[in-house]
């Protein structure tokens, strides 16, 4: 059991992102910026973190839902006020407490676990994480004293300049004994230049108390940044983007150029997958062993079986199997399940279909609400009309049989095993197995027309 309970604070407006979704609901490869930082908090903690709310707290709090505790910060009045809100929750069974910020979403467990160990191993009753920065801009700064330990913040707006030259900052993550950070949020004051109440101040307190606070100088300077704007957010995927596609590298991927690659947080691939540029894998993708990306494809929540290779095609919500090919122009859309050794040409489009084990539909078709079985060719510019204008209906096509080019199946309708569709047929009622359908209307040649019309010249 861990003894360690995180708090994170989200109750704040993000008005430089100039959006209607609040701000920690914004999206870095996929996935939301709240939810990795509490996928990092918990990985330390082993529990659910407390997530103080205010700034569109139902929305916030509807996308977490059951992985966080929720506090509800009705006031702005500081960071030390919002945890102070959390106050019910120090009196809890942890002995120590992770407190940061909801905008920070490269803050990885790795660095919050040198934070915690760092604070238990030297027994102090708190520890906060630094950077020197050249230009610390905002920031708190972190003021020490003549023994060069940890003294106080001060706060950017508080500073004098003597303080403002400071380049070691504080990012605003912090671990605390519990019962310490609990004394201290009660001594706080709001006698500064915003009228807050500043959670930097807890740590001044602590010290002048005669307890120790220990800074530890973040790692990678990356981890710590916040985002309050689109510049922010535009950067956060780019980082994230980089250590996604490392991680597939990792596990045996190959990336054309990893740069123009976009894969969602939640995306698993197999090794020996190869991704050409501009590939985009979003929502719950899989993709299999020995698999082709080509250029420019879009997959959605779908699962790309064995050995498949797709090019510049959109899946949605589909499943590919293996051996097969799709694309290029293929539109797969949602419910589509297409067997092992299959093709799916160019400007196909598939929806809420089944397609057999190597059934070809090579080229201009649409197939919609259909089960098509195994070893079927489905000639170039079929139509499976499903929408009557009402309501849509089903079509099957038996295993084996041959839909010749132009074919309308209007559904609902069957075409039995091994039967064949004339080139050109509208085809509206059943075919049983075996035989030729043809339903179009016969040709008929008239003799020496064009002479005879006198309209097209007179022949030589
Ligand atoms: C804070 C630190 C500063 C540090 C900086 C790092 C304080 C007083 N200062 O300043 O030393 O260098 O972070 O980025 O803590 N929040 C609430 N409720 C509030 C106020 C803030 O939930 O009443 C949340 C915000 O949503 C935000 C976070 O706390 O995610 C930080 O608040 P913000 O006001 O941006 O603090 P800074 O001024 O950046
Ligand atoms: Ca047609």
């Amino acid at each position: 059991m861990s003894n360690v309970l995180g708090i994170i604070m989200a109750a704040g407006k993000g008005t430089r992102m100039k959006s209607s979704t609040p701000k920690v609901l914004h999206k870095v490869c996929g996935q939301s910026i709240i939810d990795y930082v509490i996928d990092s908090v918990t990985d330390v903690t082993g529990n659910k973190p407390v997530v103080i709310v205010g700034h569109e707290a139902e929305k916030v709090e509807k996308h977490i839902g059951d992985r966080a505790e929720f506090v509800l910060q009705k006031e702005m009045l500081g960071t030390g006020h919002a945890v102070m809100m959390a106050k019910d929750y120090l009196n809890t069974s942890c002995e120590y407490v992770i407190v940061l910020a909801g905008d920070t979403p490269l803050i990885t467990s790795e660095t919050l676990n040198n934070l915690v160990d760092y604070c238990k191993e030297n027994d102090y009753s708190a520890t906060l994480l630094s950077a020197i920065i050249q230009d610390p801009a905002q920031y708190g700064r972190i003021i020490r004293d003549s023994n060069n330990d940890f003294e106080r913040i001060v706060e950017f707006k508080d500073a004098n300049e003597e303080q403002l030259k400071v380049k070691e900052i504080n990012a605003s993550m912090y671990c605390f004994k519990t019962q310490d950070l609990a004394v201290a949020l009660d001594k706080i004051e709001n006698k500064n230049a915003q009228g807050e109440y500043y959670l930097t101040d807890t740590l001044g307190i602590l010290k002048s108390e005669g307890k120790k606070v220990g800074v530890i100088a973040v790692d990678q300077q990356i981890e710590i940044t916040g985002i309050n704007k689109r510049q922010h957010l535009a950067f956060a995927e780019k980082i994230m983007r980089e250590r996604i596609n490392n991680k597939h590298m990792d596990n045996g991927v190959t990336f054309i150029n990893p740069d123009d690659t976009y894969i969602e947080n939640s995306v698993i691939i197999e090794n020996d997958v190869t991704i050409y540029p501009g590939n985009i894998l979003q929502g719950k993708t899989k993709i299999e062993k020995h698999t082709t990306l080509y250029p420019n494809n879009r997959l959605e929540d779908s699962i790309i079986h064995e050995g498949v290779t797709l090019q510049s095609s959109v899946i949605l919500n589909s499943e590919v199997g293996s051996g097969t090919t799709v694309g290029p122009y293929a539109y797969i859309r949602p419910g589509t399940k297409i067997e092992n050794n299959a093709r799916v040409g160019d400007f196909v489009e598939l929806k809420n279909a089944n397609i057999g084990q190597g059934t070809k539909v090579s080229h201009l078709t649409y197939i919609g609400d259909a089960d098509v079985g195994s070893g079927v060719n489905v000639g170039c510019g079929v139509v499976f009309v499903n929408y009557d204008g009402k309501n849509k209906y089903r079509t099957v096509v038996g295993d084996n049989s041959f839909i010749g080019c132009n074919v309308n199946l209007v559904s609902p309708v069957e075409v039995e095993k091994g039967a064949y569709i004339a080139a050109g047929s509208t085809i509206t009622k059943k075919v049983d197995e075996g035989d030729l359908a043809v339903a179009r209307a016969r040709q008929t040649n008239i003799k020496g027309w064009v002479e005879k019309s006198g309209k097209w010249g007179k022949k030589k």
